[in-house]
């Protein structure tokens, strides 16, 4: 197996802590980032190529071993498809096994057919059909766009007025374009969120550490919506009770269905999960690794993470003894000024010095999103999300004073970040 030249697909903060994680394995010599950020740049090359057939010509001509894809978007665009025809090294699911988080109609369908545990749902583009729907649904009612929104396109409605309206904006075009032209719309489900990952190869699966990740902008679960403004695993909510059950009726029926089904699923399988009464339900899918989830489980990998994501592109992950340590993690987000609503001012960083020279430095470490640099190697908050930082610890508590010690160490004008993550382990 040549693991010397790995190309990354992406350009936030879960991409670079894929990058650290790979260059642990001696045998990784060069990384390349398309188009990557300001700081993946100090790891590798990044390339600036977009359109997917031209990368695959990229990859051919540099003789790059495997390309791994971080973020939905290539994934649903079909880029693994357009690799295995030519026969390159691609770790991601396939254009159609992408539909899991490219359809949400797909997955409740696709859910339903296998018996897997969900939300009871109407999927439909008729407003008389919603409406009657809404009309016999407790309150909230949860209102989804089908398509691709960017992780905005879900609604909890508190009333019904609002259910409706919502659902109208959505079946015209107004709210979502075409993504909400047609809708889901599902009883609300009361319990607590967890992350499980499913490294698959299509046969055989690995499932990581379950995670939780926290979505809300502000302190106390206050605020809007994120991409996810921090996250821990493993979560001490799950018992080897729950964690079997969601292993044997969510994740294994999802593997197998999509497999009888034509679709065999390769890459990694995020379950968004809904825990209540004890009772796993599923939230959501995606075809690829949580963000900052990622940068929170790369850490506690002690075989080769390079080595596992070669395997299970090439159908063999059952060759490989995946070692995961038993300390924990903790990832603070650390986001721009006007994150979520706005773009910010470009903004420089500063990271301490004692970060490089201490315990600090030793027990945790920064995950690079949102920045740029310049010339001279200074690095800019410009995107929304701009630094994870990570601690690793024996226990939660551990891992979280290092996070949030390193956070205090990084600075940059208007940094936010929420002082609460992983709160629900520490009850
Ligand atoms: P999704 O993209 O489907 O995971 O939805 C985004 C977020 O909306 C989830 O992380 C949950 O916090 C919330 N959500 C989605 N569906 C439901 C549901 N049926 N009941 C309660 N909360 C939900
Ligand atoms: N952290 C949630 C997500 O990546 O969608």
């Amino acid at each position: 197996m040549d693991l010397s030249k790995i190309l990354i697909v992406g350009s936030g903060a879960r991409e670079y802590s894929m990058a650290l994680a790979i260059k642990r394995d001696p045998r990784v010599k060069e990384l390349f980032f398309a188009p990557g950020n300001g700081a993946t740049s100090k790891l590798g090359e990044n390339i600036n190529i977009s359109d997917l057939n031209k990368l695959a010509d990229f990859v051919e001509k540099k003789n790059i071993n495997l390309t791994i894809v971080g973020p939905e978007q290539p994934l649903v665009d079909g880029i693994v498809d357009i690799f295995e025809e030519r026969g390159l090294k691609i770790f991601g699911s396939s254009k159609r096994a992408s539909q899991l988080e490219g359809s949400k109609v797909f997955m409740k369908k696709f859910l339903n057919r296998y018996d897997i545990p969900t939300a009871k749902f109407l999927e439909t583009s008729s407003i008389e059909q919603s409406y009657k729907f809404i009309e016999n649904l407790n309150l909230p009612i949860v209102i989804k766009a089908d398509g691709l929104c960017g992780g905005k396109g879900v609604i909890i409605a508190t009333s019904y007025d609002e259910a409706k309206k919502t659902v109208g904006e959505m079946l015209s075009g107004n709210l979502f374009g075409s993504a909400g032209l047609k809708v889901v719309i599902e009883e609300f489900l009361d319990g607590y969120e967890l992350s499980v990952f499913a490294i698959s190869d299509g046969e055989n699966f690995k499932l990581l550490p379950p995670a939780q990740d926290h979505k809300r902008l502000l302190t106390g679960n206050e605020g809007p919506n994120t991409g996810g403004m921090g996250a821990y695993a493993p979560t001490p909510l799950i018992d080897n009770e729950l964690m079997e059950k969601i292993e044997t009726r969510i994740i294994r029926p999802t593997l197998d269905g999509m497999r009888r089904d034509g679709n065999p699923f390769k890459g990694v399988l995020f379950a968004g999960l809904m825990i209540v009464n004890n009772e796993p339900y599923t939230l959501e899918f995606n075809v690829r690794f949580g963000d900052p989830e990622c940068e929170i489980l790369m850490p506690l990998f002690e075989s080769s993470v390079a080595e596992m994501l070669y395997l299970a592109s090439d159908n063999r992950l059952a060759e490989i003894d995946i070692k995961i340590s038993n300390k924990k993690s903790v990832g603070v987000v650390i986001a721009s000024k006007n994150y979520p609503y706005s773009s910010s001012q470009p903004a420089e960083i500063v990271v301490d010095e004692v970060v490089h020279k201490n315990e600090i430095g030793e027990h945790s470490h920064i995950s690079y999103g949102g920045v740029s640099s310049d010339e001279d190697g200074k690095l800019f908050a410009t995107g929304g999300r701009v630094i994870v930082a990570v601690g690793v610890g024996d226990n939660v508590q551990e891992a979280r004073d290092r996070a949030y010690l390193l956070a205090g160490q990084i600075h940059f004008a208007g940094k936010q970040f929420r002082t609460d993550i992983a709160y629900q382990a520490l009850k």
